[in-house]
């Protein structure tokens, strides 16, 4: 229902600002969780239902947030020129420098010009929302301007841990303007914040801590919160919303923050409203600050009512902040879709054995040592080694069609 209820979209005079074009990137390699359950000795009925996951994407040895993220980008940099991007922003949970931004990288491998900022942002998977909310800011203030927004993560737990199944990998790169082609974001968003540990990655390691059980109920605490502060500042109606779209570490849990929801504003709940959003997400695993804009990228792809329809957005981030926000399709969004390119995408991927997995996994790290990769990535950009403690980064050739 477009506009819904009465509810005007945007604020009059507001510059109308949002998502103008999107595209995805993952791993080179896909684990199906089927092999992770017969090696665990577990019902594989436990991650495809109990978890509501079939796979999850695993960089290759000379891949890392770096070359998902400018993957994820080059096609926007194609399609749109870089007229007007004087801001890239990088989101991501697990960083691979404690200074130097992987924005700078990305900006340097995508060729853009030396008049942007880059930035890196962290708050766990919160990160590229809170690009999105600070790219719509900069450009609300100067509507000539256009950001890139990088969200890149590769989701790491410890082997044989409860969490490893909820692993994954994955990059969505996404251009905020003026005017946007697909997805205009309506002013008013709902906030939660509440220092917790229920996740978090010290410094000294690569592989993320977490209490489970408490993720789930800070989790749900976040999404509630975040509804009823839209609800207090003059927000929409349940009926208002006609898609919903939430953070999915694994996509069983989004169904459970939405029961929650639909309990707690007394709304009704058929769960199969949420299936088209688990697309891409129940393949790649959890690309934590990316999830949520996967999510977004599998509704646009494959849902062919969207025009005029508001969707709720979620985003999570342990630690923990909860937003959300609400949004407006374009009409004519389906012209811009690529669904057979993400599709080809994940199909792509090649399957690695639970012995490479550990292998691949025990060998990640965020080392300085000197080191060169061995070339495996079919992507556009690889992670050639580190030199002088310096991680280097490449082109690769073009791949023939
Ligand atoms: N058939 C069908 N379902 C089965 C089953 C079977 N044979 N066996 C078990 N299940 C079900 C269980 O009933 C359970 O379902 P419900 O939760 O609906 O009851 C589900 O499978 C999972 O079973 P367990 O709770 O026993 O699983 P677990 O304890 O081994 O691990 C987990 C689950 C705690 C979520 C763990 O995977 C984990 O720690 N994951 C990482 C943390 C995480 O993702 N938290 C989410 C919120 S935090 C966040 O969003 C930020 C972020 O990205 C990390």
């Amino acid at each position: 229902m477009s506009g819904g209820a009465g509810v005007p979209a945007v604020a009059p005079g507001a510059v109308r600002v949002g998502i103008h074009d999107l595209a995805v990137a993952t791993g080179h390699h896909v684990l199906d969780l089927d092999d992770l359950a017969a090696r665990n000795g577990v019902d594989p009925a436990k991650y495809h239902v109990g978890l509501g996951q079939d796979a999850f994407s695993v960089p290759a040895a000379d891949e890392d947030i770096v070359t998902m993220g400018a993957a994820a980008a080059l096609p926007l940099i194609e399609r749109h020129g870089t007229d007007g991007i004087r801001t890239v922003l990088f989101a991501t949970e697990s960083g691979v420098d404690q200074s130097k931004s992987a924005a700078v990288v990305a900006h340097g491998l995508l060729g853009l010009p030396s008049t942007a900022r880059a930035v890196e942002l962290k708050q766990a998977c919160y990160g590229g929302t809170a690009a999105l909310v600070a790219a719509l800011g900069i450009v609300a203030r100067d509507p000539r301007e256009r950001v890139l927004v990088i969200a890149s993560d590769v989701a790491r737990y410890d082997l044989d841990s409860a969490a490893e199944p909820t692993q994954g990998a994955g990059a969505v790169a996404f251009l905020v303007a003026a005017d946007p082609d697909l997805i205009e974001i309506e002013p008013a968003s709902g906030l939660f914040s509440a220092d917790v540990d229920d996740f978090w990655r010290p410094n000294d390691r690569s592989t993320a801590l977490v209490d489970g059980r408490l993720s789930v109920s800070a989790y749900v605490d976040a999404l509630l919160g975040s509804w009823d502060d839209l609800a207090d500042r003059g927000g929409i109606a349940p009926a208002d919303i006609d898609r919903w779209l939430h953070h999915q570490p694994f996509t069983k849990m989004a169904l459970k923050a939405h029961r929650a929801w639909s309990k707690h504003v007394g709304a009704e709940f058929d769960e199969t409203e949420l299936a088209t959003g688990f697309t891409y997400n129940r393949r790649t695993g959890n690309s934590y600050t990316a999830s949520v804009f996967l999510a977004l990228a599998a509704l646009l792809d494959l849902d062919d009512d969207l025009d005029g329809r508001r969707l709720a957005l979620f985003s999570y981030g342990s630690g923990s902040v909860g937003e959300l926000l609400t949004g407006i399709v374009k009409p004519g969004y389906r012209a811009l879709r690529r669904a057979g390119q993400v599709a080809g995408l994940l199909d792509a991927r090649v399957p690695i054995s639970v012995d490479d997995y550990r292998e691949l996994h025990a060998a990640t790290s965020t080392s300085s040592e000197a080191r060169q990769n061995p070339a495996v990535t079919t992507g556009p950009f690889r992670f050639t080694g580190v030199e002088a403690g310096a991680r280097r980064y490449a082109r690769t050739e073009p791949t023939p069609n």
